[in-house]
């Protein structure tokens, strides 16, 4: 299938500034030269720690944000470079769901007018065609009518979780970047979130972004992952593939950290790595591989030199040293 969303080489720098004339004194790196690209209907996971860049790409590629550099195709069109008012037509078809709903939702707003909002934003319908545009948007996401004038305050984080959804959905997107979208819901509640965009996206053909800390959230929802680290991708593949084969150190110690039921066929147990030290700073990135201080594999090219992209498999990438020499994984 076509790629409906397709990111090449993208960048973005923060600059950091001083002083009263807002000197410029440095950057932030926050996404360091990143390609991938979505299937249409399919889900792409994007996996990694927190400050690792994920949620910049998130609002990079539907152009919340202007990237530094590098390409974005949405339908065939590159919106890289698209100045505001260019972008209007676009926005109706790319949306983004933010992890903590009592943020994103205005508390002085009831439901109807926010999940209203986009619609009159873009001029759409009368004041009636809305209301009952908005009684249909309730409904696809499992919301009784009953809430349409509750304020948020009034509402459960998965309610609130399913009005920003619907406000997402109000002008039919295309693509939906969801950035940790049930990160800050009880773990009970998680599941029933997840099962409706499941449920949104077979019905409504969507094609997903999804942002995770956690592989484990993304393991039965994804068709393919990104890990990233730091700015920049350490491995990607279709999802079954990760999880079979997965190579790179970054993402053997984020599998290690899943909770495995250990039972008498498992011939295995994934050994369990504790990652050593917190993510340094995207504004002195590690020279070589970014990943190299906290790597328990490293090697004495890995500080000198970046990782160039190996293909072990068809659509399974990995930068890592470990794997450019003879092409063999590690045991
Ligand atoms: N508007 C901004 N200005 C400056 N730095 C930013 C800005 N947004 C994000 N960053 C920095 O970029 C890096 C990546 O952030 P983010 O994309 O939020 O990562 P993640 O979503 O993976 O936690 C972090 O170091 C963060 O502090
Ligand atoms: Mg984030």
């Amino acid at each position: 299938m076509a790629a409906l969303l397709s990111v090449s080489h993208l960048k973005k720098y923060f600059p950091i500034t001083a002083g009263f004339l807002g000197r410029r004194v440095g950057e932030v790196k926050a996404v360091d030269d990143v390609s991938f690209a979505i299937p249409e209907g399919k889900t792409f996971a994007l996996v990694g720690e927190s400050g690792s860049g994920k949620t910049t790409v998130g609002k990079t590629v539907i152009r919340l944000i202007r990237p530094t550099a590098g390409d974005i195709i949405f339908d065939g069109t590159n919106l890289s470079k698209f100045k505001e008012r260019d972008l209007k037509p676009w926005r109706r078809q790319m949306q983004i769901v933010f992890q903590d709903p009592t943020s994103s939702l205005n508390p002085r707003r009831r439901v109807a007018d926010i999940i209203a909002t986009p619609l009159e934003v873009h001029g759409i319908g009368t004041a009636r065609e809305r209301l009952a545009r908005v009684k249909e948007l309730l409904e696809l996401v499992e919301l009784p009518d009953k809430y349409l004038y509750s304020y948020p305050h009034a509402l459960s984080g998965g309610q609130k979780q399913r009005v920003a959804i619907a406000r997402a959905l109000a002008l039919n997107p295309r693509f939906v970047v969801l950035d940790e979208p049930t990160s800050a819901l009880d773990v009970s509640v998680q599941a029933k979130i997840l099962a409706l965009l499941a449920r949104l996206q077979k019905e409504l053909g969507l094609t997903y972004l999804l942002i995770s800390h956690d592989l484990s959230v993304v393991k039965n929802f994804s068709d393919h992952i990104a890990v990233m680290y730091l700015g920049k991708l350490m491995e990607m593949a279709p999802t079954q593939e990760l999880f079979a084969n997965p190579l790179h150190p970054y993402t053997r110690a984020l599998l290690s950290a899943i909770p495995v039921v250990i039972d008498e066929e498992l011939e295995m147990i994934p050994e369990r790595i504790t990652l050593e030290g917190e993510i340094p700073s995207p504004v002195n990135a590690p020279k070589g591989c970014v990943f190299h201080t906290r790597c328990y594999a490293r090697m004495d090219v890995c500080s000198l030199q970046e990782p160039q992209q190996w293909e072990p498999a068809p659509g399974h990438y990995v930068w890592c040293h470990l794997f450019a020499v003879g092409g063999d994984a590690p045991t």
